[in-house]
Parts: structure tokens; sequence; C-alpha cells
């Protein structure tokens, strides 16, 4: 397979890197990322020609595996045909995929708005959301990742929000659904969901009059893989609706097939205001985001301004990869694939829980699961501390080496281990990552008590 155009040498692109690129989340001279080149199915290719099993889908985006040909000839016909049209004119791709959005998403969520990827698409939403309530506050959770752009991450709790803030105003953060670790101290069940319950309190300390929106991921993503149990987004859609307050599900990385639905919130049949998505939605191949509003928005969006827009909405190059890949995901039966062949890996997860002593929890709903590493399972003190900086992370970096060197690449954040195949993932490469999971893991379990 031809991986590389011989233009630059392999040094040569390593130093442009080097000397001009910034790379996201790192200083910039303790990293040394590896040179991808190349891609099949579930591997990606180094410069050398060697092959990686992508344990973590690049960044939970990559659903249907790299160089799907469908999808790549979907993107040459488009770029033939019209590469660019603004947002002031109707485009085929984003008519069609528009109308199958309607069809994949629950209940009357039949409109879509198109954005870049999922920051903007969260932010956009809350634009939404304030419009439509005339109301100003969002309430989110401490654990949780909404994007990086200012308004997207001071809606996130995660750790990267404090370095940049001040942000935007009205953004009230709740305490987390997370039965591991439960905020309250409590125990599932018979808790009586002390976790959804607080939404409510806090939804009345700040004024229902005030509250334009609770905005969660269905699954919590790159903040521990935390799925809630049944009973919560039912009863947090209930406690919206006693106060005419919007519920936004945040689908960037829950959506498209990853938890073994369409959306992830179709796992409890509970039907948000708002779906915000990006990411699988064009299985990661062009930069791409929608908001999806219900009947009510739509209809308040009929006669009211939308103070919404960007140059780049609705890229029709960026759209027909859309089609394409919810096409794919529908005829190829993706979405009821993730459902099986997560079992199976969860199978395998809990394996490595009964054999390692180093493994606390293990989560997940189809092809999203993670692995939290503990130094003792009864204390349940984490390997490695919340937000570890570079140096506290050194008893997983065994853990990481033993990976690399199976070529097995998972993402490692802090004590968890995100286990999230692309959704092509055969029953034998399940079994290879399981092996070199199972590998690696010895050496966290040497380091517990
Ligand atoms: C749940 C969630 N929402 C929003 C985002 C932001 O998406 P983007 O990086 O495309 O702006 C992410 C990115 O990881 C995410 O996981």
């Amino acid at each position: 397979m031809q991986t590389r155009t011989p233009r630059t040498s392999v040094e040569e692109i390593k130093q442009f890197d080097k000397n001009h690129v910034l790379h996201s989340w790192s200083v910039q001279s303790k990293i040394k990322p590896l040179l991808i080149v190349g891609g099949e199915g579930c591997y990606m290719i180094d410069a050398a020609g060697t092959r990686y099993l992508d344990l973590y889908s690049q960044l939970n985006y990559l659903n249907l595996g790299y160089q799907h040909p469908r999808l790549v000839e979907a993107i040459k016909r488009q770029a033939e045909r019209l590469c660019v049209v603004s947002p002031a004119y109707a485009n085929e791709p984003a008519a069609v995929l528009a109308r199958l959005l309607s069809e994949v998403a629950p209940g009357d969520l039949d409109r879509t708005f198109f954005t870049l990827g999922g920051a903007d698409a969260v932010e956009n939403a809350v634009k939404m959301a304030r419009l439509f309530t005339g109301r100003h506050k969002i309430i989110t959770r401490y654990r949780s990742y909404h994007g990086a752009t200012f308004g997207a991450i001071t809606l996130s709790g995660d750790p990267r929000r404090p370095p940049v803030e001040p942000g935007i105003s009205g953004v009230v953060r709740a305490l987390d659904c997370y039965c591991y670790r439960c905020p309250f101290g409590q125990s599932y069940p018979g808790c009586g969901l002390g976790c959804a319950e607080h939404i409510d309190t806090l939804i009345n300390f700040e004024g229902p009059g005030q509250v334009a929106a609770v905005l969660v991921e269905p699954i919590v993503g790159s903040n521990g893989v935390l799925v809630p149990p049944p009973e919560y987004l039912p009863r947090l859609r209930e406690i919206c609706d006693r106060y005419g307050v919007l519920l936004i599900a945040d689908e960037v990385m829950s959506g498209w097939g990853r938890a073994g639905q369409w959306f992830a919130v179709q796992n409890w049949n509970v039907v948000p205001d708002i779906i915000v998505t990006a990411k699988g939605l064009t299985g990661g191949y062009l930069p791409l985001g929608a908001v999806i509003v219900n009947a009510r928005l739509a209809q308040h969006f009929e006669d009211n301004f939308l103070w919404c827009g960007l140059t780049y909405s609705m890229h029709p190059l960026c759209c027909a990869a859309g089609v394409a890949a919810v096409e794919i995901y529908r005829d190829e039966g993706i979405i009821e694939r993730s459902q099986r062949l997560g079992e199976l890996l969860m199978a395998g997860l809990q394996g490595l829980k009964e054999k390692h002593r180093s493994i606390g929890d293990v989560r997940g709903k189809g092809l999203f699961t993670g692995l939290e590493l503990v130094k003792d399972r009864h204390t349940r003190e984490p390997l490695v501390p919340w937000n570890a900086s570079a140096a506290q992370m050194a008893p997983v970096q065994e853990v990481q080496r033993r990976l690399h060197e199976r070529r097995v690449l998972p993402f490692i954040r802090w004590n968890s281990i995100f286990v999230s195949p692309p959704l092509v993932v055969s029953e034998a490469e399940l079994e290879e990552a399981i092996a070199a999971l199972d590998y690696a893991l010895e050496a966290a379990d040497a380091l517990v008590a």
C-alpha cells in the first residue's frame, strides 16, 4: 500500500513538525508524536510501516476505520462536483444529511444546524436554548468535557478549564453521576438517585426562571466512561420538564453507534430537546458538527431570528462525508455490531478484572468502554490521582510501554484506560487487544498492595 507521497523525507517531516507545529494539550518540548502515514481498517501505520491496533479510534471518532472505500469515494465524488457553497444557499449533501439525521434521531428531533465540530455545536446549542427560553443559566457537570473554545470549555468541568478561566457567564456546575465514586457517599441501587435530585435542587437555588438548559454527556467520555444507572437520564428529563428547562444531550462522543445505539440516550428511551453531535458523524473523515433540535425549537426559529452562523456551516464536502457515513452505519449494520461486539469486549474486560487486582472498575456500553485502575480495591484509591501531573503518571508508564511494545494503542488518561476501537473491529482484533491489556496490566498489578 502507498502510504506516503515521496515529496518530503520522513526526517524532514519530523523536523518541520518539531519546529513549526503547535500540538494540542502539551508542553511542546516534552512530546515526540509518532508520525502516522497511513491506515487500514483498525490499524494505523507509521513511517517505518509498523502497524498499530487503534483502540481509541483516534479521538473516539474513527468509528468506520481507516480508509473506508465508500467514504473515500463519496468525498472524491463530491469534490469533483462542488467543493464549496456558502450557507446562504441550499446544497444537496446538507439537505440529504439533515433529512437522514431526522430519521435516526429520537422523537421529534428533526431540524439541524450544521457546525464544524463538537465545541461550536455545543456553543450554538446553548445560544439556541437561551434564545428559545429567554433564560441565561446553563447547568452542566464537573466530570464533563464539551470542547476547547471559550464557551465550551467554561461549560466543561474537565481540568482543562481552570487554566483558561475566566470564561463565559451563567454556567452552574453540578456534582456527577459516578456510582463507583459516588459524590454523595451512596451506593446504587437504594440511593434515591441523589445525583439527579441535586440538579433539581440547583435549579431551585439558581431560580427556575433563570435556567435555560441542563447540558450532559449521556455517557461521560474523556472523564472516565461514566455510564449512568437506567433511571438517571429519565429522571433528569422529568426534572427539566417540571421547570421548563431544556435538556441538551452532548452526543459528540457517545453518538454514532459508539454506545450501541445511534445516540446513547436511546439506551434509556430518553428524548432530549437538543442533541449536539460531531466526531463519528463523518467517521471523523472531515470536520462536521450538528445541533439537532426538536419540533418546538424548530417552530420557534420559523418566526424568530436564529442568531447563529459559521462560514463553513453545512459545508458540502463535509456533509457528503456525513451522508456516506450515515448510510454505511445503516447499510452495514454498524450500530447492531457495536452492541454485539460490545458484549464480547465487556466479557473480555470483566475477565481481566478477575485476573488483575489493579482494575477497580470496568464500565461501558457498546464499544465505549473503560477500565479504572486502583492501588487498592478496598479503599478504591486511584493508581494515579485525578488530573495527575506527568511525574505522577510514572506508575502507568510501564503499562503504556508494554502496550506500545504489543503495538496496541488505547487512550490512557490518569487512572483510566479507554477502550473504544473502531466499530468495524473484528472479534480477532478484540482478542488481540485483550491479550495486550492482559500483558500490560501485570505492570500495574505489581504496584498494588
Ligand atoms: C463530549 C464531547 N463534547 C464536545 C467535544 C468537543 O468536540 P471538538 O473537539 O470537535 O470541538 C468533545 C471532544 O472530545 C467531546 O468529547
